[in-house]
């Protein structure tokens, strides 16, 4: 479908530009613009979304059915939520498991996949690194012959800043060193070169997302993180303050920023969500292999983001000073210049203040809804 509509355009497919991992193609303001329209025009396509019924699956699958199109979420539900699918086609199958995947998904078609299904914590990867590369890097294995078996040929992968590990500049770049410092950063690198090495030998493109620091809500308060347990720093906090978490340790006061906490780089959901279908758009006409960082390019130390929950809720929030977590880097800010040039894409929710907001709302109004129990 993505050559029809390509041609329909009248746009010549031989433009799209093979691209590595850490090159940068410059695409003309004409050419962004044509990129634009593949996805914006709701033409009813169809996608996977594995991990769809998790935090920023569901709010991509949200962003896609918005603009007019239909997804079948692909989850095992080990960390996602039924409530979370909209009404969608539901796969339940565990990406371990190759026969099972096999079964599932023969002779399926789809205009693209999102691939968010993984292990996704720090602190539980250094516990557990088997569990993190069968169900993340052989997870990825599977899908990606069952997605050649099948002749799907795009995706789009959720990455993350953790495959930097600690930075040696003050905002990270695509082509900053990788030296992941956690287990979970490993897998994720691990995944990116797969995939970026089925690009180099099959007829197969994809973009890898690497996000920093995922935050807030819909804008609706329709979805938002719901992780059990939580170990977000804003979820955590805002739980704190309204009596249904564990109360809020700082992990660290001691690293070299100006207040002796971490420094990260938060981001919207929403704003991750469609840098997804930016990058799915870019995919209609480049061939190859890109990486992309996702961040609003502005750190707020650990402190700077409990004054903005404070804020949020009209209240102070009680906190206690903790030892450093491992794997913790002191500051993490990504350089978002490319996923800007290269997928035309702007996060549109810019301050912590915004940011932390919509999670408020979210975390005083999720749990009153009976599907959304339990
Ligand atoms: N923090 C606390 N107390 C808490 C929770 C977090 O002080 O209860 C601190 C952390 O030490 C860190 C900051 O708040 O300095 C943010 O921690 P989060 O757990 O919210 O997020 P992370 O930075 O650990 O994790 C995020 C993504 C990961 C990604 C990582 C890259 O969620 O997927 O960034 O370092 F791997």
């Amino acid at each position: 479908m993505a050559t029809q509509i390509f041609m329909a355009l009248g746009m010549n497919q031989t433009l799209g530009m093979a691209s590595t991992g850490e090159g940068l193609q410059v695409l003309s303001p004409r050419h962004l613009r044509y990129h634009e329209t593949w996805i914006s025009r709701g033409n009813g396509m169809h996608f996977l979304v594995t991990g769809g019924a998790g935090y920023i699956g569901s709010h991509t699958v949200r962003a896609l059915l918005q603009q007019g199109h239909s997804t079948t979420v692909l989850d095992d539900f080990s960390t996602g939520h039924r409530w979370a699918t909209q009404g969608q086609a539901v796969i339940e199958v565990d990406l371990k498991d190759l026969g099972a995947l096999r079964t599932a998904l023969a002779g399926t078609t789809f205009d693209g996949v999102f691939h968010f299904a993984a292990k996704s914590l720090v602190a539980e990867s250094n516990r557990e690194p088997q569990l993190y590369y069968q169900n993340n890097v052989d997870g990825t294995a599977h899908l990606l012959t069952v997605a050649l078996e099948n002749g799907w040929n795009r995706c789009v992968l959720s990455s993350t800043a953790a495959v930097y590990g600690n930075p040696i500049t003050d905002t990270l770049g695509e082509a900053h060193p990788k030296n992941p410092i956690s287990v979970y950063g490993q897998t994720k690198l691990a995944m990116e070169h797969l995939l970026e090495r089925t690009c180099a030998d099959h007829p197969f493109s994809a973009v890898c997302l690497r996000y920093f620091n995922a935050a807030g809500a819909a804008s609706d308060a329709s979805l938002g993180e719901a992780h059990d347990p939580e170990t977000h720093l804003i979820p955590t906090a805002l739980k704190a303050a309204a009596g249904t978490g564990k109360p809020l340790t700082i992990f660290g006061d001691d690293y070299p920023t100006a207040d002796g906490t971490c420094i990260r780089d938060y981001i919207h959901v929403e704003d991750l969500a469609n840098a997804h279908l930016h990058a799915m758009n870019y995919l209609a006409d480049h061939q190859g292999f890109i990486a992309c960082n996702l961040g609003n390019g502005v750190g707020f130390s650990v402190k700077a983001v409990l004054a903005a929950c404070e804020q949020a809720v009209g209240a102070t929030i009680d906190y206690s000073i903790g030892a450093r977590r491992k794997g913790d880097p002191a500051t993490l800010v990504a350089d978002a210049t490319r996923a800007k040039d290269v997928l035309d894409w702007q996060p549109t929710h810019t301050t912590i203040e915004a940011i932390v907001a919509s999670a408020w709302v979210w975390e005083r109004t999720w749990e009153i809804h009976e599907d959304r129990r339990g």
